[in-house]
């Protein structure tokens, strides 16, 4: 039968109509709501209801639909529109050259990619050529991106299990470093390791299998996960360290929380390390545009006889110009310091207004990327999948939108714009949904 047919009375039925002409697929389609407008940190579904965007795919640093940034856009759009193979434009330079001057050294080469799975897996085939391995080094339950490369060093079953193997040749997986469930058993506190018990282990962990592998390429990670685990102080000196006693690349990830999200313009800048190589993504393009960009080591530029991956729109204008008006706004506006703020006040505030919630195991988080854990109970930390469920559908009844990550993990990703009175008002939803989670 076809899709159509299936719609007939019910045409201005969006979300049956995607759910008719969509491939279906985890955590994509069907859809549980149409937007029609997304401006600063709402989304404007038809009708007219207004939803605060703490997910946003983590694209929406300076809100949606800038103002500076569309005009930017407009400007562009009236003058060059793209750049063809070979040639370069204005925008993809000064993108470029932006980048390189804001990333720490010995961080100087960039190249621009459409998504940050490209990117990912520019990173991984540079980290090849540079080191003439091929292994890789990543963590179980990580997410990298959607194509074969990004997801064979990405850890998630969804895309490893069933039909979806075989995936890349040595690509090595380790437990990840989430130390209120920590992986090797050790114990924590109010979810913080007691490093002088576990001396992160995770860490030398990793030491362990680069020395027993003795081949590998790079390890890959977020340097802090999506899900807002934040790795204790010495975990990743130890990993760059590690990497550099046997010779792999120290390869970052912060395509959603790289540019300020965690109060910082790269993520990594809080632990003292920089890595080889660090891939950026998502608010790059200002939440309008896909771009995604690779920043490398300037001694890392020796693939100039082969190809890493030049994507036809690599050097697109209108992308650049999304890219420089994006770091203009955040800038201008101080949303970095403002991300570190805000953030610093949000997780005291969930700390606190949570601390004997029966139903909150953990709350953490850096900047303006927060989780709440749900456990049933907080002695044997079962996770309260149910209960996340409840709480997220309550949330968005009332105007909140969040995503669920692993069943039980509430993660909160507000835009770096948001004000203050929002933030208040968006904690204080997830608060009375918690209190009364079939609310
Ligand atoms: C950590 C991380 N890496 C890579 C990606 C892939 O980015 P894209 O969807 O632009 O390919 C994502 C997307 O969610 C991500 O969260």
């Amino acid at each position: 039968m076809r899709p159509t047919s299936a719609l007939s009375g019910s045409r201005d039925d969006l979300v049956q109509q995607d759910a008719a002409f969509f491939l279906h697929q985890a955590a994509s389609t069907p859809c549980r709501a149409a937007v029609e407008r997304a401006e600063s940190i709402w989304l404007v579904e038809k009708g007219g209801r207004r939803v605060m965007d703490f997910h946003g795919n983590s694209v929406h640093h300076i809100g949606y639909a800038h103002p500076a940034l569309v005009a930017a856009l407009k400007a562009q759009l009236d003058n060059l529109v793209f750049s063809p193979r070979r040639f370069t434009n204005e925008a993809a330079v000064g993108l470029a050259r932006r980048l390189a001057a804001l990333a720490p050294p010995p961080l100087a080469k960039v190249l621009f990619a459409p998504s940050g799975s490209n990117a990912v897996e520019i990173a991984l085939r540079l980290a090849r050529v540079a080191t003439g391995r091929f292994k890789t080094v990543s963590f179980w339950d990580a997410f990298h991106g959607a194509g074969f490369g990004a997801s064979s060093v990405g850890g998630e079953a969804e895309y490893r299990s069933g039909r979806n193997g075989p995936l890349l040749p040595g690509a090595e997986h380790v437990p990840p470093c989430t130390c209120y469930r920590c992986p090797l058993g050790y114990p924590e506190s109010e979810g913080r390791p007691l490093l002088d018990v576990c001396r992160t282990a995770c860490a030398r962990l990793i030491r362990t299998v680069l020395e027993k592998e003795g081949d590998v390429s790079a390890v890959i990670a977020e340097p802090v996960r999506s899900t807002a685990h934040v790795p204790p102080p010495g975990f990743w000196p130890e990993v760059r360290a590690a990497c550099d006693a046997h010779g792999a690349l120290l390869i970052f990830d912060e395509i959603p929380n790289g540019l300020g999200k965690t109060g910082r313009l790269f993520a990594f800048e809080h632990f003292g390390v920089v890595p080889d190589i660090v891939v950026l993504g998502k608010a790059l393009g200002g939440g309008i545009l896909p771009l995604a960009a690779v920043i490398a080591r300037a001694g890392l530029d020796v693939a100039g006889h082969l190809s890493i991956g030049h994507y036809t729109h690599e050097k697109n204008p209108l992308c650049a110009r999304a890219g420089l008006a994006t770091l203009d706004i955040l800038e201008t506006e101080g949303l970095v310091g403002r991300a570190a703020e805000l953030g610093t006040y949000a997780l005291a505030w969930l700390r606190q207004r949570f601390a004997r919630h029966p139903l909150v195991g953990d709350v953490r988080g850096l900047g303006l990327r927060l989780a709440v854990e749900l456990v049933e109970d907080r002695v044997t930390k079962r996770p309260a999948c149910a209960a996340a469920a409840r709480v997220q559908a309550a949330a968005f009844a009332r105007g909140l939108n969040f995503s669920v990550s692993g069943g039980n993990v509430l993660v909160l990703s507000p835009p770096l714009v948001i004000g203050r009175t929002d933030l208040e008002a968006a904690l204080e939803i997830l608060a009375a949904c918690l209190t009364e989670p079939t609310g």
